[in-house]
């Protein structure tokens, strides 16, 4: 099973795809993840992805795409995969249509988590994720166990540098103008599945169960 995970920064993309990836022993694959992962090891990626993360504007294509495939190619991605958080723009999508079609493969769903844009902010504002696994909390909706650490690791959870409110309007501000395009791209192969992301996180997740068998 392939799928996309689309949707507005705080859309509650990263908190499904986890669940997903559980139940359908699928990988998860999240590019804000490795881009965060390059940041901590201080890699060349990690520096050029920080300048534009830190201002809440996209990672140019050409830094992206490769990546992505190259990890699709990986052994665990063979039967299937979540993937958060890309494509994130036509050309990205274009380029993973290319990249599945010259091995005879294809997504078989994209998932849109919809969330109005006054969630947002509050969502962002209350978000902490574990330095170790990517795991996400809200101090409010979705709290750990023990504040300020993750319940599936141990690890410490911290606010993402990219969650102060200004920088989270202009993350809205380019989700609509270079990301909110591909609905209807996928929509018109087909494939775009549409649920309500403004319930529990558990009711969010049957819906999608629901789709996905
Ligand atoms: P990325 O890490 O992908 O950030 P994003 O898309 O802005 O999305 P988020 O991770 O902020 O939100 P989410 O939808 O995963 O929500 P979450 O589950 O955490 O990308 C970061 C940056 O990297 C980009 O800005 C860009 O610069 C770059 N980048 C990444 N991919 C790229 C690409 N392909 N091309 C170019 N650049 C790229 O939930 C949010 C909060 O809400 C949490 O606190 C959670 O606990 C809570 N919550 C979740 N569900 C619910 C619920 N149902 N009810 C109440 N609260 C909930
Ligand atoms: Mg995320
Ligand atoms: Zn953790």
């Amino acid at each position: 099973m392939k799928i996309i995970m689309l949707g507005a920064p705080g859309a509650g993309k990263g908190t499904q795809a986890l669940m997903i990836a559980k139940k359908y022993n699928i990988p998860h694959i999240s590019t804000g993840d490795i881009f965060r992962a390059n940041i901590k090891e201080g890699t060349e990626l990690g520096k050029k992805a920080k300048s534009y993360m830190d201002k809440g504007e996209l990672v140019p294509d050409e830094l992206v795409v490769d990546l992505v495939v190259d990890r699709l190619g990986m052994d665990d991605a063979k039967a299937g995969y979540v993937l958060d958080g890309f494509p994130r723009t036509i050309p990205q999508a274009e380029a993973l249509d290319k990249a599945l079609e010259s091995v005879g493969d294809k997504v078989d769903y994209a998932i849109d988590i919809a969330v109005p844009d006054e969630n947002i902010i509050s969502r962002m504002s209350g978000r902490r994720a574990c330095v170790s696994c990517g795991g996400t909390y809200h101090i409010v909706n979705i709290p750990p166990k023990k504040e300020g650490i993750c319940d599936v690791c141990g690890g410490k959870l911290i606010l993402r540098d990219d969650d102060k409110e200004e920088t989270v309007k202009n993350r809205l501000s380019v989700y609509h103008k270079q990301t909110q395009p591909l609905i209807d791209y996928y929509s018109r192969k087909g494939i775009l599945k549409s649920v309500d992301g403004t319930c529990e996180m558990e009711q969010v997740f049957k819906s999608i169960t629901d789709i996905l068998g």
